[in-house]
């Protein structure tokens, strides 16, 4: 409660005052400043007319009252001279109305005032109007003074002339005492109108310096609370920052940890590949070496006392009577199984060993296989399998050859098939091995993810041959289309065998 009290009032003292609102927000935009520049300027040049005219009016009071003290003197000096005062320069008499006159022209049409001042020409049209009947009462005064002069008889003082000149003479004083009057008065109309516009100028001017400080000093407080926020909000960043970077730090380190020990372990899982890779390979190494020794033992051992049996029972059938039909043919037919026993013997032992590798050669020996394989399977066997001589190291040309002989055993015992086709391509750095068939198919992702007690080693045993010789093994099958078993491997090198 206490709290929300303290902060009304700090937002109260914070508000500008009523009034002040009003000038700082409404009176005194820069709009208001611009119309009030304008407006103070307008009045400036209307001041200095009114001033200008005052000037003039003044010009032409002054000039007006030399033209009426030159015409009374004329006058005055005209009377004493026709009354005979000799004292009287009659030439100073006519030079004043002479004078007279060309101040009432200077008057009307611009020129120099009896006190060298530059009349302009009268613009006032009413005041010109004036002017202009004031000037011929002049040049007739002069006019009859002349004539007076001329005839001093007839021209006295209470004479018809006398009376005259008079009555001219009043017309003109009137008349330019009228003009005079009117010429004081807007004189006077002007003074108190400059007085004004100055001030309403004077005011003008303090409202637009007072507008314009109120602007400036409104734009600086302003500037100040915009760079107040703008400091806080910067303080602000920069702890967040700070905190963020502490934060990020932390997880920086975390994940070096982690990465760490995702080095580590990836180091480990590598030794360990490298470790079972190393085992596989003694595996099929010593599974090699093993199938080597039964194969020369089936040869050697049973082979050879299978030929030892055979003999016997050849001699035994020799010495069997003409009439022991019945024992001679026992015999042939046990010869007949010794024989098939041996053949089988044979094939069990060339499976197992392909010795024919080692004295003909991969190509002949895969050439023999697929033949081998399309007699007893009564399949049709097709192949494209170029020289390959020096291409792989032994150890590799068994691999290759057992691979071989195991996927030809898949299609013999799943695949069904009525054709297999069997390509070896050569690269510039690799050979390509295909075997193809047209059997019955399978899917491929099935037989691999097979529970490992279900299925056979036959398709696992063989990519991982083709990995231990750094060689590249695909599968292809779909049911129903036949199947397709393709792998790359580089010449000579690659693999452990090597
Ligand atoms: N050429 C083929 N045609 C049809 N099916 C095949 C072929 N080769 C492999 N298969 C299928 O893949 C499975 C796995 O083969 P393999 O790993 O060699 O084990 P095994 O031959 O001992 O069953 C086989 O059981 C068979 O279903
Ligand atoms: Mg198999």
């Amino acid at each position: 409660m206490m709290e929300h009290d303290m902060g009304d009032q700090r937002k109260k003292r914070k508000q500008p005052a009523g009034k002040w609102k009003f000038l700082s927000g409404v009176f005194f935009t820069p709009a208001t400043v611009f119309v009030l520049s304008l407006l103070s300027v307008g009045m400036l040049l209307w001041f200095d007319r009114i001033n200008e005219r005052q000037r003039m009016n003044f010009d032409l009071c002054d000039a007006l009252m030399d033209i009426q003290i030159k015409a009374t003197s004329y006058h005055l000096w005209l009377e004493e001279a026709i009354t005979g005062d000799t004292a009287v320069d009659i030439r100073k008499v006519w030079d004043e109305i002479d004078l007279a006159i060309s101040l009432s022209e200077a008057i009307l049409n611009g020129g120099k005032s009896e006190h060298g001042v530059i009349l302009q020409p009268l613009k006032d049209s009413s005041l010109r109007k004036r002017m202009e009947d004031l000037k011929p009462l002049l040049t007739q005064i002069k006019k009859i003074g002349l004539q007076r002069i001329r005839e001093p008889e007839v021209a006295g003082i209470g004479s018809a002339i006398d009376q005259r000149f008079d009555a001219v003479f009043k017309e003109f004083q009137d008349k330019a005492g009228a003009l005079e009057m009117i010429t004081e008065k807007s004189q006077l109309r002007d003074q108190s109108r400059s007085k004004r516009l100055f001030w309403v100028i004077l005011l003008s001017w303090v409202s637009i310096v007072v507008g314009a400080t109120a602007g400036l000093w409104g734009g600086e407080v302003k500037r100040r609370r915009a760079e107040e926020a703008l400091a806080k909000v910067k303080d602000q960043l920069e702890i967040k920052v700070k905190d963020r970077t502490g934060e990020l730090g932390k997880v920086n380190d975390q994940l070096h940890l982690e990465l760490n020990e995702h080095r580590k372990t990836e180091e480990e899982l590598r030794n360990s590949e490298k470790q079972l890779r190393s085992l596989s390979s003694q595996l099929l190494t010593a599974q090699e070496r093993e199938r080597r020794r039964i194969a020369a033992e089936l040869h050697d051992e049973l082979g050879s006392s299978l030929a030892l049996l055979r003999i016997e029972f050849a001699l035994l059938e020799k010495k069997l009577n003409e009439d022991q039909t019945e024992l001679r043919e026992r015999c042939r037919r046990n010869l007949e199984y010794i024989e098939q026993v041996a053949d089988n013997v044979s094939r069990l032992s060339r499976n197992l060993s392909p010795y024919l590798l080692e004295d003909l050669g991969l190509p002949s020996a895969l050439r023999s296989l697929l033949s081998n394989f399309g007699k007893h399977l009564n399949v049709r066997v097709t192949h494209d399998i170029p020289e390959m001589d020096h291409l792989f190291s032994e150890d590799a040309e068994i691999t290759i050859y057992r691979i071989i002989q195991e996927s030809l055993t898949n299609i013999g015992k799943h695949a069904q098939a009525r054709h297999v086709s069997m390509v070896i391509h050569i690269d510039d750095d690799s050979v390509c091995f295909t075997v193809e068939d047209d059997g019955k198919g399978y899917k491929v992702e099935q037989a691999l993810n097979k529970d490992p007690d279900e299925r056979g080693m036959g398709l696992s045993t063989m990519s991982e041959r083709v990995r231990i010789l750094g060689g590249s093994f695909d599968l292809w099958s779909q049911e129903g289309q036949g199947s397709r078993i393709s792998f790359r491997l580089p010449k000579k090198d690659g693999g452990m065998f090597s």
